[in-house]
């Protein structure tokens, strides 16, 4: 089975793929532990920044060595490749599958950016998912005080339509209500009344909640049950890698081992995706 017959299997089933941001090799470890452990796909990703730190060819290279040493389902995503440059340097590097994400950029942009990114895939794997990006997602993975929401910012049925239909991207990154990172000052909603309008326009396309960090657990499980077959977390998990390491140094400020220091932080980051994985799969 490839991604895109997990994400069939998704569909029917009525659950999502959790999907997980890393810049270490233990974070992404603890995904694909749990993922075994739960006997769950997951998807593992890198961002631009994530990707420049790790290196694009070695955050290729990792995840192959699990993908080769388990047999287990694991896919690496390019997340929020905003440039044609980066998003090619991804594709060639070997990922399983990019979002080229041109939200930011006029819709006829987006759509020509992210069409060109799906030939380009294409003929390097004629069965490579590639995710597109409408609307305005505000926010970054930290914490933050307030975002401000404006409805005016979400992702538009009928541009959904024609960005689908123009593009053949296989996946859509969604704004509805969702911001990247949590805000303390702050309670996030999702429209879920928007996201089922935007299933029944385009009913092909898997479509992805991004920005799945502080967000009511309840309104998670039921925007699933609507139709989003994809989860996208980061900001929790750098909370809880940092708490712990944060911990650590405070017991044992003399220890100056890293895999004795950081494994309090890969223990809480397992914690973190058994969690969100059970979430996102109703267990
Ligand atoms: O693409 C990454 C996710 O949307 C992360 O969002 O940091 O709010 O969990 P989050
Ligand atoms: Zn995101």
């Amino acid at each position: 089975m490839d991604l895109r017959d997990y994400f069939i299997k998704a569909k029917e089933e009525k659950k999502a793929i959790g999907h997980f941001n890393f810049s270490t090799a233990d974070q992404l470890r603890a995904f694909v532990e749990v993922a075994q452990e739960l006997d769950l796909p997951v998807m593992v990703a890198t961002s631009e920044g994530e990707s420049e730190f790790v290196g694009y060819n070695q955050a290729a290279a990792l995840v192959k060595s699990w993908q080769d040493q388990t047999g287990h389902p694991v896919f690496l995503n390019a997340d929020h490749h905003k440039s044609w440059d980066t998003v090619k340097q991804a594709i060639d590097a070997g990922f399983d599958t990019v979002l080229i994400d041109g939200s930011k950029l006029p819709l006829e942009e987006n759509i020509e950016l992210t069409k060109k990114t799906v030939e380009y895939g294409r003929s390097k794997n004629p069965n490579m998912m590639i995710e597109g990006e409408l609307g305005y997602l505000r926010g970054s993975s930290e914490i933050q005080d307030k975002i401000e929401i404006s409805p005016d910012d979400f992702t538009k049925p009928e541009e959904a339509k024609e960005f689908v239909e123009k593009t053949g991207v296989d996946r859509l990154a969604l704004a509805f209500g969702n911001v990247h990172g949590i805000t303390t000052n702050q309670e996030m909603h999702l429209d879920l009344d928007l996201l089922s309008s935007i299933v029944e326009v385009v009913p092909t396309a898997y479509l992805v909640l991004h920005g799945g960090s502080g967000l009511l657990d309840e309104e998670v499980t039921e925007a699933i049950k609507r139709g989003i077959t994809n989860v996208h977390v980061n900001t929790e998990l750098r909370i809880a890698y940092h708490s712990a390491l944060v911990e650590e140094f405070k017991k044992e400020p003399n220890q100056t081992t890293p895999y004795k220091f950081l494994r309090p932080s890969y223990e809480a980051t397992k914690d973190m995706i058994r969690k969100k994985l059970k979430l996102f799969t109703n267990q």
